[in-house]
């Protein structure tokens, strides 16, 4: 593992680089003057070249033999699909559960301190609605692996610019974007949320030393981003 005791040399791992939120976690991670080394696993190379970025081609059915121990302090799991993209159920949960779960228990076991997950708002392992309830199953299981902290983000629909073309999500974002200055007190939370303000989050939660399980809701990730540190859930 790389220098648990100097704090300002910490190294992240990312997946899920290539994707709206991770592609802007990265460019964020490789700002942040506490990371030396940014570790991403990938499908295919990413046209990103900078001196602290190491681009680890991967094939996630074999996250276990990635040979040694990732040396890794901070872990950052951007990955998810849709079940339009996917395919099936049975695909989408491979993506959306097996491998951050695998990640995570790898990660762990060799050091890492921190995960953070993006879940999704409404993430509820009992629930009735397939996407929620694998959601929630994730958080469940990586709670169980015990990481000095595990930082749960669940935002409402993410807002930027996408190479695919997502139609539901973009009527979506109209709307909201529309409703939003409707959607006070309690609805609040509800707001769509810019891809990029998640990224922040993460990033900023990251440096916060918190321990334990932390839960952020949308309302809470846009006020970390917005640099009004917040009330959040710990549990
Ligand atoms: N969309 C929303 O409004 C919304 C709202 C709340 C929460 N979320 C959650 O937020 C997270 C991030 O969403 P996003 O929109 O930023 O995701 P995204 O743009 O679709 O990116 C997904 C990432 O996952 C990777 N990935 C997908 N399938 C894979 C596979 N079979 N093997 C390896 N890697 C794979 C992609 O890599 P490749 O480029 O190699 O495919 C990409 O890096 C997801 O978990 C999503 O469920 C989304």
């Amino acid at each position: 593992m790389s220098s648990k005791e100097n704090m300002e040399s910490k190294s992240a791992l990312l997946i899920g680089a290539s994707g709206l939120v991770g592609g802007h976690c990265l460019l964020q991670l490789l700002e942040e003057p506490s990371y030396t080394q940014v570790i991403v696993l990938v499908r295919r190379p990413l046209p990103v070249i900078h001196e602290k970025l190491v681009q680890q081609i991967s094939d996630f059915d074999e996250l276990e033999s990635l040979g040694k121990c990732p040396p890794v302090d901070d872990v950052y799991c951007c990955l998810g699909t849709t079940i339009k993209k996917s395919g099936t159920q049975e695909a989408f949960r491979k993506v959306d559960f097996d491998y951050p779960v695998k990640l995570a228990a790898l990660t762990q076991h060799c050091g890492a301190n921190q995960f953070l997950l993006i879940s999704s708002m409404g993430a509820n392992p009992h629930s009735r609605i397939f996407y929620n309830r694998v959601k929630g199953e994730v958080e469940e299981a990586i709670r169980k692996i015990s990481f000095k902290a595990f930082h749960i983000f669940r935002p409402s629909l993410l807002l930027g610019k996408r190479v695919e073309h997502r139609p539901g999500e973009q009527v979506g974002a109209v709307a909201m974007t529309a409703l939003k200055y409707a959607m006070i007190g309690p609805f609040r939370t509800y707001r769509a949320i810019l891809a990029k303000d998640v990224a922040q989050a993460m990033v900023r939660v990251a440096q916060m030393d918190r321990t334990g399980v932390n839960i952020y809701d949308s309302q809470s990730i846009q006020k970390i981003a917005d640099g009004a540190d917040t009330r959040h859930q710990v549990e």
